[in-house]
């Protein structure tokens, strides 16, 4: 059985008092709702601590956006793992297209960044994905493998319980334009086969594996009903409250067995 997750990737978006807004409302549109699916909230670092108020004692958990991969010391603006765990972070996203594109993070930054998290027992949601041109180009395989590799090279099975991987394909962030279900199928089961090529069949079965891109409430159920589409990482979608609870519900209860 694998878990479903579903998480709001605020970016750079909110400040203090909208992050509390929303969680207000968050809840409300909630309330009784039955869900197997585990809600991840990932604000940006100043509303960390906020959240984390506004959120104890319910299911939903919280999630940072980034990390620095050094334990402490001179690195002006950083935030540590150990911080973010003080903080109540639960979650936190690695290696996303933007920190990759728009701040030089190679794939060895990432790797150091994931080994740096789940040692300091925080959860990783890795993410992965292809730019146009790459599918363009035939090479999206070739790209999700190098990431991936990159990424779990020298993890244990049992560090990979504490990840999750996020498919999200940069030609379908922020565009409008999602990945077809077939698509983002595919993309999953690839990935699943690297992963079990490197930690084995049994791990690969039970990783979740979130498709991001343009995921709203109207695409929701067609991607997350795919059997490799274990939840989604919501961009856009997820800075207003009703439509992430949509996309919240639009989770099945039951989650595919793996094949
Ligand atoms: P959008 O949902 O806005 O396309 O963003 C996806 C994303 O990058 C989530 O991490």
């Amino acid at each position: 059985m694998r878990k479903q997750i579903i998480a709001a990737n605020w970016k750079m978006n909110k400040d203090v008092n909208e992050t509390s807004e929303f969680i207000y409302a968050f809840q409300n549109e909630m309330k009784g709702v039955v869900t197997a699916a585990e809600v991840v909230i990932c604000p940006p670092f100043i509303a960390l601590d906020t959240a984390f108020e506004l959120l104890q004692g319910s299911p939903f958990k919280l999630g940072a956006q980034n990390l620095h991969f050094e334990e402490d010391g001179a690195f002006t603006g950083e935030i540590s793992a150990r911080m973010l765990k003080s903080l109540g972070a639960h979650y936190v996203i690695v290696g996303h297209s933007e920190r990759r594109q728009y701040f030089g993070e190679t794939d060895e930054i990432v790797a150091k960044k994931v080994k740096k998290a789940l040692s300091a027992d925080l959860k990783v949601i890795l993410c992965v994905g292809e730019s146009l041109a790459e599918r363009d180009g035939g090479v999206t395989e070739k790209v999700l493998e190098r990431q991936v590799k990159a990424a779990l090279a020298g993890l244990t099975e049992q560090q990979l319980a504490s990840l999750v991987i996020a498919y999200e394909p940069i030609w379908a962030i922020g565009t409008g334009r999602n990945a077809t279900p077939q698509q983002a199928q595919d993309a999953h089961a690839f990935i699943r086969k690297t992963v079990a090529g490197m930690l084995g069949e049994h791990a690969s079965a039970a990783l979740t594996i979130q498709y991001g891109g343009s995921v709203k409430p109207e695409n929701a159920v067609e991607l997350l009903s795919q059997p490799d589409v274990d939840g989604a990482l919501v961009g856009g979608a997820s800075l207003k409250a009703d439509s992430f609870a949509k996309i919240v519900k639009s989770s099945p209860k039951e989650i595919p067995t793996a094949h």
